[in-house]
């Protein structure tokens, strides 16, 4: 049996969702962006998630420009975030001018750590980027508090977090912004695409959204009739998904809470089968914090050192299963480096890395594949137990 790391998943309506666009080219169906399927998941995701304003972008990545752009950031302004993360939460920072500010995780959740928020904090700070690691929510209240004391912003990466929520919010709707992945990696996906949620009731900052998103011009206004023509007035980029995938993502939305659901239950039946594992000191599973509904994006196993979770990772591989780790910290990074950290600088970030091993998990993925990964591992991590 050969089981890859991720299978994306399909509910059925993709195609009919794209065939209609298809079949209404000739009457002037749009397939650029801003068409009736882009403003449906728009739409969608306002209400599901009570969010002020959403605008579909091409990545989570785009989202995160868009939102280092409205906040200003400039050479010499630095920005909190962990190292424990995906290279685009700290681009974006870097292509303003601006400086990432890498802090530790904590042990138990792998997010940022609101200690470490606040002693990172000088007097160039302009901004937090907390990421919810897995669908598991950062401690909000405590980050903007410190975000409030300390009259900063948040952008939210919740590229892993749609559909999770935080005391009963939606991850993404709590700061300033939330930016969202639906990568083909992720449990909503559309290929490649993502949306910044706005959620400060600013109507300046949402029209200078839109136009960042258009290439820096009112386009959106020309479009809403609001202007007669449309031109130049900021720097922006070309951030607007195209219609077609929003067609196959508006299907996804429609689908969110069945496909979360569908992934919950493999995350369980993962979580409770390795658990007489992690009770005999072998293993250290996910632990979800009680203010955190999490959204199954990610299982991930801690071994107790790196040698141990790499014979674990190749004896699965070998046996046909995908497992895969990730992140190199960002600080000990070549690019990281360049900002002046080093290996040593964030140790707990550092060990986890090199511990945790990500276990496949995809919505559609068939018993036998889920039995075929438990059988295998626990059979691995028990001549690990006995030779303990
Ligand atoms: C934490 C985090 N931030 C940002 C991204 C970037 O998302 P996208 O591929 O949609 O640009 C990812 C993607 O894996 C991610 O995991």
């Amino acid at each position: 049996m050969k089981i890859p790391f991720t299978r994306p998943y399909r509910t059925g309506n993709e195609q009919k969702y794209i065939n209609d666009i298809l079949t209404n080219i000739q009457n002037g169906a749009p397939i650029s962006g801003d068409g009736p399927y882009g403003k449906k998941c728009e739409q969608l995701m306002e209400e599901k998630f009570g969010a002020r304003k959403v605008l579909l972008t091409t990545s989570c990545t785009s989202a995160l420009e868009m939102a280092t752009r409205l906040i200003n950031i400039q050479p010499g302004d630095e920005v909190i975030m962990p190292s424990f993360t995906f290279v685009s939460t700290a681009n974006p920072v870097v292509m303003a001018g601006g400086r990432p500010v890498f802090v530790d995780i904590d042990p138990v959740t792998l997010n940022i750590d609101p200690a470490k928020i606040e002693e990172a904090i000088t007097p160039r700070t302009k901004a937090i980027y907390p990421v919810h690691y897995a669908g598991v929510s950062c401690p909000m209240d405590e980050i903007m508090a410190i975000a409030k004391k300390y009259n900063v912003w948040v952008v939210e990466d919740a590229a892993q977090g749609v559909g999770a929520k935080y005391k009963g919010k939606y991850l993404g709707t709590i700061g300033d912004f939330g930016c969202y992945s639906f990568h083909e990696t992720k449990n909503i996906t559309c290929g490649e695409g993502g949306a910044l949620v706005i959620n400060r009731d600013d109507p300046d900052l949402i029209e200078r959204a839109e136009i960042i998103r258009e290439k820096g011009t009112d386009r959106s206004k020309f479009h809403r009739g609001q202007v007669d023509k449309y031109t130049w007035v900021d720097v922006g980029s070309s951030y607007v998904q195209s219609e077609i995938l929003a067609a196959f993502l508006f299907a996804q939305l429609e689908a969110m809470d069945e496909i979360n659901q569908k992934r919950m239950e493999i995350w369980y039946k993962y979580y409770t089968q390795l658990k007489p594992f992690e009770e005999s000191g072998v293993i250290r599973l996910p632990v979800i914090p009680d203010y955190a509904e999490h959204n199954a994006h990610i299982f991930y196993v801690l071994f107790q050192e790196q040698s141990v979770r790499d014979t674990v990772m190749k004896q699965l591989q070998e046996a046909g299963i995908h497992a895969v780790f990730h992140y190199i910290p960002l600080h000990s990074s070549p690019m990281g480096q360049t900002f002046g950290c080093q290996d040593g600088d964030l140790p707990v970030t550092e060990e986890t890395s090199g511990r945790l091993l990500r276990l496949p998990l995809f919505t559609g993925m068939s018993n036998d594949e889920e039995n075929f990964i438990l059988s295998r591992l626990k059979q691995v991590v028990e001549e690990l137990r006995r030779n303990n």
